[in-house]
């Protein structure tokens, strides 16, 4: 069976479905294709923290509302190393503020509104196919979670798949190119049943690796430890994650994490990529399907959000009015905030894992040591945590 819209979007996560209200606000009509369910996408649990400029965009969009009552509003972080917290006040430094709300809230929020007004977010697809992306009618062929074969025919593809989705496969390998990065490390992460251990997250550099403490609420913690590039969750029993956390985050040789019930426990790889440019033809890429990011600098989610509000824009102007710059400069503008963030996520993994090298571990120490004595090193650090501003 066939169908038609203006934007084709593929994928289901923060950017597709943000991208498919943005439109809809403009009155460009979209179809969200997502291959898991429902449930699925809104129980995953994954990044934590919004920058400054996403929760103004998600309030601006009338996304907001359960945001303010139930995310925390957080005015600075804490790097934990030599032994003690130095506290970046994002506050004091820029008159910023993060807000901690879970990524699957940010999407249940998004799947309601889109409902809600009537959007059409296709849940369980199968076979997603992008064809004809360099004419001037491009074409997703899918399969339904009936089983049935559609064809759904569109006059722009927006690819929000992810970074394991079919989109960027679309695009002939000599026109894409690509930068990656791997690194000899990843993230053990942890969703528990305990009070997080201070009320802003602290990232801490301990000889034995990296830990992170952050949190969803005043009674669940969200909590990261640094393993071994190739370690599995079956190697981190829950008593072997405590220990850890607890020699880690040790100050003055005390302990300092809230044991409790482990609720989720999931290994993420590290690895910097961008695949450029974003768009071929027809097909716009956005968020994780074009670039990742190692999550030490809580980008991802951020990085793929900025992107579709660039994106909303430029495809209003291209389908509503013909006007075709934005969408021609949207690759351009969009990689410019993407390779600062990169560079950001690399500098703050660089600064916080240890490889074992022992030059690495004294730069990485003094450049820590610098940040915490320099108002000026601070406030650039703050400056692209919070984050920069979105056009
Ligand atoms: P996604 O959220 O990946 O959404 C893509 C969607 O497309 C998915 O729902 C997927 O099911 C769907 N899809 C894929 N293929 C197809 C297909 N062929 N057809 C139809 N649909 C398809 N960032 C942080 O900042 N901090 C973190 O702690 C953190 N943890 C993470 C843990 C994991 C396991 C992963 C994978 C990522 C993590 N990230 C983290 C990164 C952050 O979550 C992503 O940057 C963010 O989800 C990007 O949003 P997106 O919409 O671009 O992609
Ligand atoms: C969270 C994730 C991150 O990658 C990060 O840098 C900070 C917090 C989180 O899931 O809360």
């Amino acid at each position: 069976m066939n169908a038609r819209t203006d934007v084709a979007i593929v994928g289901a996560g923060p950017a597709g479905l943000l991208l498919s209200h943005l439109l809809h606000l403009n009155g460009v009509e979209s179809v969200v294709l997502e291959s898991r369910s429902r449930e699925y996408v809104e129980s995953r649990v994954r990044a934590g923290v919004l920058e400054h400029p996403t929760a103004e965009l998600l309030r601006e969009v009338g996304l907001g509302e359960r945001m303010d009552r139930e995310g925390l509003v957080h005015a600075g972080i804490s790097l934990r190393f030599d032994g003690a917290d130095h506290r970046i006040g994002f506050d004091e430094l820029l008159g910023k503020t993060i807000t901690v709300y879970g990524q699957q809230e940010v999407v249940k929020d998004l799947v309601a509104a889109r409902l809600r007004d009537g959007g059409q977010v296709e849940f369980e697809v199968a076979d997603t196919a992008v064809h004809d992306i360099g004419d001037d009618a491009p074409w997703v062929s899918y399969v339904d979670a009936q089983g049935e074969g559609r064809r759904l025919d569109c006059a722009v593809v927006a690819g929000c798949d992810g970074f394991h989705g079919v989109t960027r496969g679309a695009v002939p390998s000599a026109r894409l190119r690509v930068f990656d990065r791997r690194y000899p490390f990843a993230w053990l992460g942890i969703l528990a049943k305990a009070r997080p251990l201070h009320e802003e997250l602290v990232y801490a550099r301990h000889a034995r690796g990296f830990a992170l403490c952050s949190m969803r609420s005043p009674q669940i913690t969200r909590l990261y430890l640094q393993v071994g590039a190739d370690e599995t969750v079956e190697q981190w029993p829950d008593d072997r994650v405590w220990e850890e956390l607890t020699a880690r985050l040790a100050v003055d040789g005390r302990g300092t994490v809230n044991v409790g019930d482990v609720l989720d426990k999931g290994v993420t790889a590290m690895r910097s990529f961008v695949a450029v440019p974003l768009r071929h033809g027809r097909l716009f890429l956005a968020g994780d399907a074009a670039h990742i990011v190692p999550p030490t600098g809580a980008k991802g989610m951020n990085l793929a959000i900025a992107d579709v509000s660039l994106l909303a824009r430029a495809l209003t102007a291209l389908l509503r009015t013909g006007r075709a710059d934005l969408a021609d400069s949207y690759s351009d503008t969009a990689l410019r905030r993407v390779w600062r963030a990169e560079h950001f996520s690399w500098f703050m993994t660089s600064m916080l894992h240890s490889t074992g090298d022992e030059f690495d571990e004294q730069l990485a120490l003094s450049q820590l040591r610098y940040i915490a004595g320099s108002t000026a090193a601070a406030t650039s650090l703050a400056e692209n945590y919070v984050g920069l501003p979105f056009a």
